[in-house]
């Protein structure tokens, strides 16, 4: 049994009815969830290019946060990157620096993906659900997310990327609109979307990198560190076999 997943749009899911049918389609993909999408409108893309949707964050003020940020944060990395990360927000140190994952969640994040040699100058495009720092580091609020998402789905259109990356919850909720998303049972997974924007892409969530911050980094198997080393590694398998096909 499969469900009706949308992306960008306003019906919730849960991830219990997300999580439905499992296919072993590829060597690489352990274990693969397909979701499908009832609504087939978000490859209408407002912004004609990325430029166009830049230009247009940088001076948005379609919601509140427009009012406490320095930087609108929009991107770093390649605009032909293979694998494109997406996060929360912008903290502090983003908004300061103007670019996504610079502070001490973002120094870890680029750890965990040197530790596979991936990088944001040769392989990675990372952005967030949202543009401008929340304030008080508080999660971004469904009305931002959404007020924000044509900036993502231009980003995903116009870099298409092969792979993307779910770093936390509420990326999960953002992309996936999965209502409540348990991270610790959904990540590591591939997640394929008949969403016409997302479909022919590899979709994984993986814990936020805040997350490993908070919790003890041991050598348990179960620990979130291990698992993120397991999750890494399968990105880089994945990325591996797309570099082979070409
Ligand atoms: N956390 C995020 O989710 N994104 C950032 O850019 C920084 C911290």
């Amino acid at each position: 049994m499969e469900t009706q997943l949308n992306l960008f749009s306003s019906e919730k899911n849960t991830d219990e009815n997300v999580i439905l049918s499992a296919s072993e389609e590829s060597p690489n993909v352990k274990k693969s969830f397909v979701v499908d999408a009832s609504h087939n409108d978000s490859k209408n893309v407002k912004y004609k290019s990325l430029e166009e949707a830049k230009t247009a964050a940088m001076v948005c003020k379609k919601c509140a946060l427009c009012n406490g940020r320095t930087n609108v944060v929009f991107s770093d990395g390649i605009e032909n990157a293979k694998i494109m990360i997406i996060g929360e927000g912008p903290g502090e140190n983003e908004d300061l620096q103007g670019l996504p994952f610079v502070g001490r969640a973002g120094q870890l994040l680029d750890k965990i993906f040197a530790s596979v040699n991936l990088n944001r100058k040769e392989h990675l495009y990372i952005c967030n659900i949202v543009k401008c720092r929340p304030p008080n580091n508080r999660a971004p609020l469904e009305e931002e997310a959404n007020a924000c998402s044509e900036y993502l789905k231009a980003q995903i259109k116009y870099i298409d990327p092969k792979i993307i990356i779910l770093a936390g919850a509420v990326a999960v909720k953002g992309i996936l609109k999965i209502k409540d998303p348990k991270i610790t049972k959904i990540r590591g997974q591939w997640i394929e979307s008949k969403d016409p924007l997302l479909a022919n892409r590899k979709i994984m969530p993986i814990f936020h990198p805040s997350y490993l911050l908070r919790h003890e980094w041991n050598k348990n198997p179960d620990s979130p560190k291990a698992m993120m080393w397991k999750d890494v590694q399968e990105i880089k398998k994945a990325y591996e076999s797309l570099t082979r096909c070409e």
